[in-house]
């Protein structure tokens, strides 16, 4: 199948647990798939249970794991590919630094409240984070530090998955990463 894409570029959603990262990530990744982008997930998660088992949530650490995932993105990005990564990612400092070294680089702020995270708390850490069961926990006893400059913002407690989807797929194709959609009328001309 033909491949679409002309340049590769990594989209980087950053935000708290339960902020949507991953959803939003995997609807974007869903739309690329059907318009034949060829598209790589990297889910913060996912990377923490294959070559980050060793890493845990102290700043140290989420950089450490931060760094592992942008040397990942890097490499698909300069072939090609694009790149959907989902992490917390709560410190500035190194966002910038895996933007840089990106290059073709997208910050996507999931924007959500921390009481409507917390209300959420589809893993129940939130709970475990306030009895303090669980330390360390990003909004609770450490801080997220919010994008300052995001190419895209979504407030995932006021918009449907769509329009949040939406929003990134049009940054997207402003920026050039995409062929914009023809919305003409097959049979105008
Ligand atoms: S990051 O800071 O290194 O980017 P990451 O995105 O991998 O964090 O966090 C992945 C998931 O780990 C979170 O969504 C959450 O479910 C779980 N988790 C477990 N312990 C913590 C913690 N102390 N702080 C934040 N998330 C945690």
């Amino acid at each position: 199948m033909k491949n679409m894409n002309k340049t590769g570029l990594t989209v980087w959603f950053t935000g708290l647990s339960c902020a949507g990262k991953t959803t939003l990530s995997l609807a974007v990744a869903e739309e690329l798939r059907s318009r034949h982008y060829t598209v790589e997930v990297l889910d913060s998660s996912v990377v923490r249970q294959d070559i980050g088992k060793n890493l845990g949530f102290s700043k140290a650490d989420r950089d450490e794991n931060i760094r592992i995932i942008g040397f990942l993105a890097h490499l698909l990005t300069r072939n090609g590919v694009i790149v959907l990564v989902s992490a917390i990612s709560p410190y500035h400092q190194v966002r910038t630094e895996v933007r840089k070294r990106i290059g073709n680089f997208m910050e996507v702020y999931v924007n959500a409240p921390l009481d409507v995270c917390e209300a959420r708390d589809n893993k129940g850490l939130y709970r475990l984070a306030r009895t303090g069961e669980i330390r360390e926990f990003t909004g609770i006893d450490l801080p997220y530090e919010a994008p300052t400059n995001p190419e895209v913002e979504c407030q995932t407690d006021l918009e449907a998955v769509s329009e949040s989807k939406e929003k990134v797929i049009l940054k997207m194709e402003k920026l050039g990463y995409l062929k914009p959609r023809d919305y003409s009328f097959p049979y105008s001309k």
